[in-house]
């Protein structure tokens, strides 16, 4: 059986995957699950340890806006905006070039790229002569990981080494934008919130839709992701607990309000109602509770600001499976 190591040494990780293997690195965002993406095997082996259908494309991770070009091709609108925010939690979708393999994109002409924010796996990246393909360290379907620890829980025995970057700043996934002509089109949201976008440019910024089917042009868009073990349900607290939380051990997941029931634990995400700080508690709670001993989680609304849409969206899509 594979023995899982944690540690900080750059170098074996580069090694590692320079011989093809996977490694988990540390992003702003989240942990990512990480192999060479411009190598066949190295994918496909991301694939099977997260147990990820191969309809799901990957992000391509690289170190500069100068070096997306060799693997994508971007125009002066895109760069404009990528200036702003790049190296960041925005994920732009361009269109490829020929060296990027089509595992990678799933068959998909257009590649998602990104430039994590973080000093470990930028120094790396920069070590490696190769760009990272990197979803999110997590076994298909779960929580996203946001510290090593995390990562272990989920991956123990399907990879060697985990690169320890310390608990991720962000907290949530990145924001995935594509540049048209006329419109700067949110694919998923995340990290960098849609008005800050907006703050950015002259185009009207919009938020695609969230699809059922499967047959979705950005499969993260698809329903049941991020699911805890523990039944979750979104809403109002009182109006929920009516429902689901007599005689249970609930967990509330709020952002500053305590509930009084004596059945229920509080998990506030943030004592002075910063959203930001918020969106970076939640995965790391909903771990933590999921890890506990609960028969349910409720989870409060949280405004439609900011960062409160990429919250409300990983809530939602927790919730769903058990309705
Ligand atoms: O913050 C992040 O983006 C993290 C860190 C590790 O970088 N990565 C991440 O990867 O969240 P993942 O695989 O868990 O989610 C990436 C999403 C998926 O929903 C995938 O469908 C979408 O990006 N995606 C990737 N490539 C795509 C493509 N070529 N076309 C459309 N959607 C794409
Ligand atoms: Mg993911």
């Amino acid at each position: 059986m594979l023995e899982t190591k944690i540690g900080t040494d750059i170098s074996y990780a580069a090694t590692l995957l320079q011989q093809g293997e996977v490694v988990a690195i540390p992003t702003e965002t989240v942990y990512g699950l990480a192999g060479n993406a411009l190598d066949t095997h190295s994918i496909e082996k991301i694939y099977i340890a997260k147990q990820r259908p191969l309809f799901n494309p990957l992000i391509l991770h690289t170190h500069s806006i100068d070096a997306i070009k060799q693997f994508a091709q971007i125009t002066e609108a895109t760069i404009t905006i990528a200036q702003h925010f790049m190296p960041g939690a925005l994920t732009l979708l361009l269109p490829k070039k020929a060296i990027v393999p089509d595992l990678l994109t799933a068959g998909s002409s257009k590649v998602a790229v990104r430039i994590p924010n973080h000093p470990v796996t930028l120094a790396l990246l920069q070590q490696l002569p190769f760009p990272l393909a990197a979803p999110s360290a997590n076994p298909f379907g779960y929580i996203s990981p946001v510290t090593a620890a995390h990562v272990l829980k989920g991956l123990q025995h399907q990879i060697s080494y985990i690169l320890d970057g310390g608990t991720c700043s962000v907290g949530v996934e990145s924001t995935i934008i594509e540049v048209l002509p006329q419109v700067v089109m949110v694919h998923r949201v995340g990290g960098v919130a849609v008005e800050a976008i907006q703050n950015v440019t002259n185009l009207p910024v919009q938020v695609v839709k969230k699809h059922t089917s499967q047959q979705v042009q950005t499969p993260g868009q698809l329903k049941s992701h991020y699911a805890p073990h523990t039944p979750l349900y979104v809403g109002d607290i009182n109006h929920l607990y009516e429902q689901y939380g007599k005689g249970k051990r609930v967990a509330v997941i709020a952002l500053r309000q305590m509930y009084t029931q004596p059945n229920i634990t509080n998990f506030t995400l943030s004592e002075n109602g910063d959203i930001a700080l918020a969106a970076s508690h939640l995965f790391e709670v909903m771990h933590t509770i999921d890890g506990g001993n609960f028969d349910v989680i409720l989870a409060e609304s949280f405004p439609e600001t900011g960062l409160g849409l990429a919250i409300n969206d990983r809530l939602h899509r927790a919730q769903v499976q058990w309705k």
